[in-house]
């Protein structure tokens, strides 16, 4: 699966070569956001197959593992003899050092996480600007004893003697540190430093060319045939719509299922926003009965996240026969889905990572992969942050390209126990409180995602001189960079006075507010 991203023209200036790290996609996207094409690629990958792509440059990812360890995976030794530039971050270096005859071994009582400041000894090329003293972002557990002959030390800290190296005959360079991480102050410019003066890229990967190029290959492959999309309201689903509309027209035909567990006014805005405002064609489709009836007496999460994935396609189907027959679906899967990027596991017979199941997330929502129609995939080279300037830059607004994640079974899922219609006004109610107040305080886009949860028990409150008997809200904002990890976010007590306020007292059937502090690990982001 890592491999399979090199069915088109644009070739990648740089290729990272995965040996599990958490960081190996950040390393992909910091390297794009220097303009320049990086792909992950699986360590497997063997040196004449990276012959073949002639990369500018080559950059080995960190890993959990130790080089010393059974099953540590090492990459194809040709790599050293192409005449490509190679970086090694972490593991990678290790890696690098072990291979070429250095030694690495267990830095016992000095192993490094976290900060540390980086003295920089050679301030050429790799580390040019890198200001000494610096912070750069350390884990690491081993550490590189003896260099191989031809290495150089480029920097060092105060617990490793070996912080950065090179052998600047063969262009081959080590950092013990993670310069892909936003801790790392000059990280990035070390990053720059190696795909621009070392590597020398083409820094020609931008917005307006990923644009024109897909409009070609889009056409190229559609042809006059017909293109299905399914729409969600989501950016990545929008920005299809756009592209696709861009490039071929009224081939397209965007469906819109509405299961009736979207947000407040967000189905009536979809509509306005690209049928009426954009022309672009969307069919909407009522299925909110159905959906609520076949969900009637369900409580365990997992099932309900079955029902609805099982009943969405049930829905598509009818539907895109009813409006068929279309030769191409479209579909908008992301760089990230391709990498498998969930897992840090390798399978040491591939290499290619073996993703950990929590919850039935991403699968549901989606379609098979068994339908009968060939499928246009335009977003599966970029990455999230790539999506939305392509969005934006097709003309999305911001209320698109900023909105925060939705999860595919929408608002079932936030309401714990069964799902009813009184419970779904409800949450829709609180939900829009607390997207109001959020936007209002002007901390929207600095969240991750702000929402409201509604659970299924009832506690006793007093309203004017009456009891009550009604359910809590929880409120559950958030602060990540990937989804993956999470803290609760401080929200100032203003802010959440308003929104608990503005809940008890607009919203019927809640009498009381409660805040999630839970990060994640160990809770989740959602509750369901
Ligand atoms: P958790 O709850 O596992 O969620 O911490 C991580 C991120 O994934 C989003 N999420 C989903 N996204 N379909 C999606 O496209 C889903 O079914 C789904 N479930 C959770 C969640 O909102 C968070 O951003």
């Amino acid at each position: 699966m890592l491999n399979s991203n090199l069915d088109d023209k644009r070739k990648p200036e740089i290729i990272i070569l995965d040996f599990g790290s958490q960081y190996s996609e950040l390393i992909a996207r910091r390297v794009r956001e220097n303009n320049v094409f990086s792909l992950v690629m699986s360590y497997h990958t063997s040196s004449n197959e990276l012959k073949k792509l002639s990369p500018k440059g080559i950059i080995l990812s960190g890993g959990p593992r130790s080089v010393y360890a059974d099953e540590a995976p090492f990459c194809d030794a040709g790599i050293w003899d192409l005449d490509i530039p190679v970086l090694g971050v972490c593991y990678g270096m290790q890696l690098m050092v072990h291979q070429l005859g250095g030694s690495v071994e267990p830095a016992t009582g000095k192993a490094e996480y976290g900060k540390a400041p980086l003295q920089v000894d050679d301030s050429t090329l790799l580390l040019n600007e890198v200001i000494n003293g610096s912070t750069m972002w350390m884990s690491h557990g081993d550490a590189v004893k003896e260099l191989p002959d031809g290495f150089v030390r480029l920097a060092h800290t105060a617990n490793t003697a070996e912080a950065a190296i090179a052998d600047h005959k063969r262009k081959l360079y080590g950092v013990q540190f993670h310069p892909e991480v936003n801790h790392s102050t000059y990280g990035m410019k070390m990053i720059r430093n190696f795909v621009s003066q070392i590597c020398c890229c083409k820094a020609d990967w931008t917005t307006t060319a990923f644009i024109d190029e897909s409009i070609a290959q889009i056409r190229a492959q559609v042809g006059k045939q017909k293109v299905l999309l399914a729409l969600s309201g989501g950016v990545d689903s929008s920005t299809l719509a756009f592209l696709l509309n861009k490039a071929i027209g009224d081939q397209l035909t965007c469906m819109f299922i509405d299961q009736g567990f979207m947000r407040k006014g967000e189905p009536e805005f979809l509509m306005e926003f690209f049928d009426k405002k954009f022309d672009i064609n969307v069919e909407y489709i009522n299925a909110r009965e159905r959906f609520i009836n076949k969900l009637k007496g369900i409580t365990d999460p997992e099932q309900k996240r079955k029902i609805i994935g099982t009943e969405f396609i049930r829905v598509f189907e009818e539907e895109s026969s009813r409006l068929g027959p279309f030769d191409y679906l479209a579909q908008g899967t992301l760089y990230p889905d391709v990498i498998e990027s969930a897992g840090t596991n390798l399978d040491p017979k591939t290499g290619e990572r073996v993703a950990v199941k929590i919850k039935s997330h991403h699968n549901v929502g989606g379609l098979p992969k068994d339908l009968q129609f060939k499928l246009v995939e335009p977003l599966r080279r970029l990455f999230k942050d790539e999506v939305r300037k392509v969005g934006r830059s097709l003309g999305l607004p911001d209320e698109i390209v900023r909105r925060h994640p939705f999860p595919g079974p929408g608002l079932a899922i936030r309401i714990l126990g069964e799902v009813t219609n009184q419970k779904l006004n409800c949450l829709r109610d609180a939900d829009m409180i607390v997207r109001e107040e959020i936007r209002t305080a002007g901390v929207y886009n600095d969240l991750w995602q702000a929402f409201a949860v509604l659970l299924p028990v009832c506690s006793v409150g007093v309203m004017g001189d009456k009891r009550t008997y009604d359910w809590p809200i929880v409120v559950r904002c958030v602060s990540s960079e990937d989804g993956m990890t999470a803290d609760w976010s401080r929200l100032p007590y203003e802010i959440l006075e308003c929104i608990s306020n503005r809940i008890v007292n607009e919203v019927d059937g809640v009498n009381r507010v409660v805040l999630d502090i839970t990060s994640k690990p160990p809770g989740t982001i959602e509750w369901e």
